[in-house]
């Protein structure tokens, strides 16, 4: 058996990727009372919304009043997606702990998401980068589509790696790989890993999965073996890019966490409040969530 880190730390995006996909409109109050939630199962860092354009993302579009209003838990890091300077100026009014700015390796997606190539979007971040940490504070990067594009097909690990070195010049703690259409199998991460821990190590890294084709787990276990200890996950598998056609949920919180303990991994995170915070989102959603252990949280014949 491959050598397994002893304490993983998972990344809630639940509250930011999971709800932005949804097309009806969450109360800002469920959103409040979920986050809240979210703080008592033990995760020490939630994404909880995203700073970028209501009109492209409107579900989001009450950032500042979610962010001001959850009740802040000592020893948790409460982030949010930033696009541009108004995005974090946004951001930092409604005090954010830790900024995520994201872009794409790919050019077809980057543009679809963020409406510029990647040369125009990397003095963009320099400046979002430079004013959250005269700020004082820290600064997390995604790159998505890092194994394929669903505009422009594969990407090459070298293209991730030219990103990601861009990014870290600028100044920034982590950079979050992004299997944005959950297309990505274990050898193609294996290849991804192999590339980058030659220039980066792995605490400066995480893992970012979607599920769509039930892939996430396998490629959480290459990563595993690779060493890395920090991954994304949302709770239920709620999830998707909007802008990439065929995105859909990010790796369950709950399915990762019975993943991880039942190998001895510790996170500090009780599968039981994850699970009955699912359970609370999805009534608020009213639309049933996928992964397996909501299934059985709800005592369904498996
Ligand atoms: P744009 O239209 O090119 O923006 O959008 P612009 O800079 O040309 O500005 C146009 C107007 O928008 C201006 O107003 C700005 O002030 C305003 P005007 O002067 O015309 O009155 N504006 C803003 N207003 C509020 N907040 C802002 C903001 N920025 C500009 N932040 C932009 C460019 C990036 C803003 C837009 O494309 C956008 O918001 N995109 C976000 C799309 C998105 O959120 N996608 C999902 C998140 S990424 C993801 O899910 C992947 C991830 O999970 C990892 C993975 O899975 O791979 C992270
Ligand atoms: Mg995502």
């Amino acid at each position: 058996m491959i050598a397994l880190p002893k304490r993983v730390q998972l990344k809630e995006v639940g509250p930011r990727d999971g709800l932005q996909n949804e097309k009806s409109f969450i109360e800002t109050t469920d959103k409040i009372a979920f986050i809240d939630r979210l703080s008592e199962t033990g995760l020490d860092y939630l994404e909880v919304t995203s700073f970028v354009h209501p009109k492209w993302i409107p579900q989001l579009a009450d950032a500042t009043e979610v962010l001001k209003a959850i009740k802040r838990k000592k020893g948790i890091t409460y982030a949010a997606l930033v696009p541009n300077s108004k995005g974090l100026e946004r951001a930092l009014e409604a005090g954010v702990d830790e900024v995520s700015i994201f872009m794409s390796a790919s050019e077809g997606h980057n543009k679809a998401n963020i409406n510029k190539t990647i040369d125009e979007t990397f003095p963009i971040l320099k400046e979002v980068v430079d004013g959250a940490i005269f700020s004082g504070k820290t600064v997390r990067g995604y790159i998505s589509t890092v194994i394929a594009c669903p505009y422009d097909g594969y990407v090459s690990p070298s293209q991730v790696v030219k990103v990601a070195e861009r990014l870290f010049e600028m100044g920034i703690t982590e950079i979050s790989l992004g299997d944005t259409i959950g297309v990505g199998v274990p050898t193609q991460v294996d290849a991804l890993l192999n590339e980058m821990l030659q220039y980066f190590n792995v605490n400066q890294l995480a893992m970012h999965f979607h599920d769509t084709r039930g892939t996430a787990l396998a490629n959480v276990m290459t990563s595993l073996s690779h060493g890395i200890h920090k991954f994304d996950s949302s709770i239920g598998g709620l999830g998707g890019c909007p802008y990439a056609k065929g995105a859909s949920g990010n790796v369950a919180t709950e399915d990762l966490l019975y993943l991880l303990h039942g190998m001895g991994i510790e996170t500090g995170v009780s599968l039981d409040k994850i699970e009955q915070s699912a359970l609370f989102i999805e009534q608020k959603i009213g639309k049933r969530l996928n992964s397996k252990l909501v299934a059985v949280a709800r005592g369904e014949e498996l």
